[in-house]
């Protein structure tokens, strides 16, 4: 048994080489990515990032990995230590990139309070808690769990979870900020963003900077990393709209990958990070590709009409868009640093054309989208309204008056309380339509 949990901690990634006849010295972090120290002047490092895109540096990876030609191998000591011997002098364009390889979070904080990090508020605490900050920091916690045999909850703006327990065992607090443009032509922008950047700072960022596309998206809550998770949207838009790829850090191996769109197979607030590939990785950063002439998206829900109201209509810009998205949801969401939320709490069903077709029958009003699959989605919204629940409360706990959607707590409450209303609306949603609703939001510790 402890062989085993010896053999867990150690994981495959990152492998350390060295040049023979040069002082340079490699980490390879995955099979397609390599980050090479080569020494500048007498005293500093500069440091170059390789991602494997064609075949031939996919080679010189595995070369490197498997020693051949003119690569040592280093262990990670003999490799820290070799690397501590310089400075390190970033490549400025690499703004808030940390690629400190000696930063990471070396301890965990204990007993960490949850409430004041997940917007619905509800008290519960982490047997322990560590901050991370860069790739380094990812791997660090993960062995930090593996090697204590902790669960590992990933944390990061805490605006889709519902604590129903104390968390036994290491939250990882995703940190890693910093957004780096990477590829820029004509009206062309692609920017990689850390994990760990709050996702409406990142949008508001972007619609300044001229980088178009995400405004529709302004004032979701929670960070960038978990954007991909369930390809969050509103308004006509989705992340996958301005997705390019992300990086994640596989949680058995350490070993980072990249994932382009295909990959991730978006969908209504679904990923493979959802579903096959669920609690196997650490998203680390995410690449958007935007556009300074992106078409502006108007024509959903009550843009238009809010567009009009600011005076705009004619000449709205994407900064009004934002202006005008976020004017919304402000006037009908309520605000999570006021009252405890996760924004939607179920998902709106989709059911088959015959299902809809029942529901059609007994009320002919329900509103309802019609998906290209033949599928149809309904308003989740709609059917809880009509239900009866909208503005209901009990004790601490409620459903929002301006958007049914949304269950709100209001202070002090558990999140057994908010479950046992949440199962109260699906059962009464179930017996009055014949659907089933979903929560949208990740039950934890249930
Ligand atoms: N409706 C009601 N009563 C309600 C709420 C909605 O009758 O209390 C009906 C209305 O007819 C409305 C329709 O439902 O026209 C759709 O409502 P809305 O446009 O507000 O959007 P939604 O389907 O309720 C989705 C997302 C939101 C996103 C909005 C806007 C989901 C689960 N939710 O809500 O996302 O902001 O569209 O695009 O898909 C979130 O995920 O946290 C979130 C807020």
């Amino acid at each position: 048994m402890r062989c085993e949990l010896a053999r867990a901690m150690e994981m495959t990634f990152p492998k350390y080489r060295k040049l023979a006849g040069s002082n340079s010295v490699y980490a390879i972090e995955g099979t397609h990515h390599v980050t090479e120290w080569q020494p500048m002047g007498s005293e500093g490092w500069i440091v170059h990032r390789h991602f494997a895109s064609d075949y031939p540096r996919f080679v010189w990876i595995r070369e490197m990995e498997q020693c051949s030609g003119d690569f040592e191998s280093l262990t990670s000591n003999e490799w820290k230590e070799l690397i501590a011997a310089r400075h390190e002098h970033q490549p400025t364009e690499a703004i808030g990139r940390n690629l400190d390889p000696l930063s990471h979070p070396e301890e965990c904080s204990f007993n960490w309070a949850m409430a004041e990090r997940t917007t619905f508020g509800v008290e519960a605490s982490a047997r322990a808690c560590a901050e991370v900050r860069s790739d380094a920091g990812v791997r660090w916690a993960l062995c930090e769990a593996q090697r204590q045999t902790w669960p590992l909850m990933i944390l990061g703006g805490g605006s889709n979870i519902l604590m129903h327990s104390d968390w036994p065992g290491l939250v990882m607090h995703m940190n890693i900020r910093g957004v780096e443009v990477i590829y820029e032509e004509g009206n062309v922008v692609h920017a990689t963003v850390g994990a760990g950047e709050n996702w409406h700072d990142w949008v508001m960022l972007a619609t300044q900077n001229g980088w178009h596309g995400l405004e529709n998206l302004a004032l979701i809550p929670g960070s960038v990393g978990a954007s991909p998770m369930q390809n969050i949207g509103a308004y006509g838009v989705e992340l996958k709209d301005r997705f390019l790829w992300l990086e994640a850090i596989n949680r058995e191996t350490g070993a980072l990958q990249r994932f382009d769109h295909e990959v991730c197979q978006f969908g209504y607030r679904q990923s493979i990070f959802k579903a096959e590939e669920r609690e196997r990785w650490v998203i680390v950063r995410v690449a958007f590709a935007l556009d300074r002439d992106a078409p502006l998206c108007t024509e959903y829900g009550a843009i238009q009409s809010e567009l009009e109201a600011m005076g705009v209509a004619e000449s709205a810009t994407h900064f009004d868009v934002a202006q005008a998205v976020m004017n919304i949801r402000r006037s009908k969401l309520p605000d999570p640093n006021e009252l405890g939320n996760a924004g939607s709490f179920f998902k709106n069903p989709v059911i088959s054309r015959e299902a809809f077709q029942k529901v059609l029958a007994n009320h002919p009003d329900v509103v309802h989208y019609a998906l290209e699959s033949g599928q149809v989605k309904l308003a989740a919204g709609w059917l809880i309204e009509q239900a009866g629940w909208k503005g209901y409360r009990k004790g601490s706990c409620g459903v929002h008056d301006r958007q049914a959607l949304v269950l709100v707590h209001y202070g002090g409450g558990t999140g057994a309380e908010l479950w046992n209303l949440a199962q109260s609306i699906m059962e009464d949603v179930k017996l009055k339509f014949g659907v089933q609703l979903e929560p949208e939001v990740n039950q934890v510790g249930v």
